[in-house]
């Protein structure tokens, strides 16, 4: 049977990715209270790198050490990925030899192509379209502090970019209400939008996505690969910093995520990531515990 691949959120169904969020949460709990569980153990994961990684290396490595595997980091300045290498012969070679794959690139395609070829399981850990990873542990923070997400209002603000289509599938995957306000020329895809239509809305005022919103988040005006615009984006952004008085429309209970790296001062206030309604250490921490869910939904009953 073809292995299953966790490229974007539509790879899994909706109800395992909830049986996937109580998973990490059932994990958290254990792992705080001492617990050792290895089922892992001799099992290794492949994790290429081809942009910069704080989190998603961290907690990925940290994720395989816990369950008593181990983890490779893969740079192109150091493989024959970066020398030009197809990237259907690494995926044969290194499939080959690891039991999970996960690849943080450029192009999308990219991992699409690297899955093809692969005999075991491939995660993207972010491509210039999507980052699932991180919308599980959003979802999962979401949960914690709020129970469930269905029925509730989202609001992103800012770029359309790999954050904002994650947050595209996750309302069609998890039933919630999504606002997202860019300004023009930053917009998601519009296939994607007009894909999900029944659940996402573009508007252009920041103000009209917030308000009543259950959730706001945002991300950097400018993302890996795009450092070159900034200047240009500082200005055609500059009405989308989510700060105190835009944070004010939501609801008074309203949760603040960001998936960090953040830019006090651009795309959102110290007085708003560093205040009472973020929940974006939390949120970082989730990282490690979703990621272990979907290690174990991917290999634990697979491994023969
Ligand atoms: N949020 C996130 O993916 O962070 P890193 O770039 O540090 O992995
Ligand atoms: N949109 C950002 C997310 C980083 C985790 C980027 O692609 O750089």
């Amino acid at each position: 049977m073809a292995c299953r691949h966790f490229l974007t959120l539509l790879d899994f169904s909706a109800s395992e990715l909830q049986a996937l969020i109580q998973r990490a949460i059932v994990l958290k709990a254990n792992l705080k209270a001492g617990e050792l569980y290895e089922p892992l153990r001799g099992r290794v994961l492949g994790m290429i790198f081809e942009k910069s990684s704080t989190r998603t290396r961290v907690s990925f490595e940290t994720a395989m050490y816990h369950f008593g595997g181990n983890a490779i980091f893969l740079s192109p300045r150091d493989t024959q990925l970066g020398r030009g290498e197809p990237i259907e012969d690494s995926a044969r070679v290194l499939s080959s030899m690891v039991d999970c794959v996960m690849i943080r690139t450029f192009a999308h395609e990219n991992v699409e192509r690297f899955a093809e070829y692969s005999k075991v399981p491939v995660i993207n850990a972010l491509t210039d379209e999507h980052h699932p990873c991180q919308l599980l542990a959003d979802m999962q923070t979401f949960y914690e502090l709020r129970g469930s997400i269905a029925g509730k209002k989202v609001a992103w603000i800012g770029d359309g970019n790999n954050m904002c289509h994650s947050y595209i599938h996750a309302a069609a995957q998890f039933d919630f209400e999504l606002v997202v306000a860019s300004p023009s020329g930053y917009c998601p895809s519009a296939e994607l939008v007009e894909k999900f239509a029944d659940r996402v809305q573009v508007v252009s005022d920041p103000r009209a996505a917030v308000l009543g919103a259950d959730l706001v988040t945002t991300d950097v005006w400018a993302s890996m690969g795009q450092e070159e615009e900034q200047r240009v984006r500082e200005r055609a952004f500059a009405h989308y910093q989510v700060n105190a008085e835009l944070m004010s429309l939501a609801q008074s209970n309203a949760i603040f995520l960001h998936c960090l790296p953040a830019h006090r001062g651009e795309e959102v206030c110290g007085s708003v990531i560093d205040g009472p309604q973020s929940a974006v250490w939390q949120q970082a921490e989730n990282r490690l515990h979703s990621q272990k869910a979907l290690l174990e939904f991917l290999l634990v009953d697979t491994i023969g």
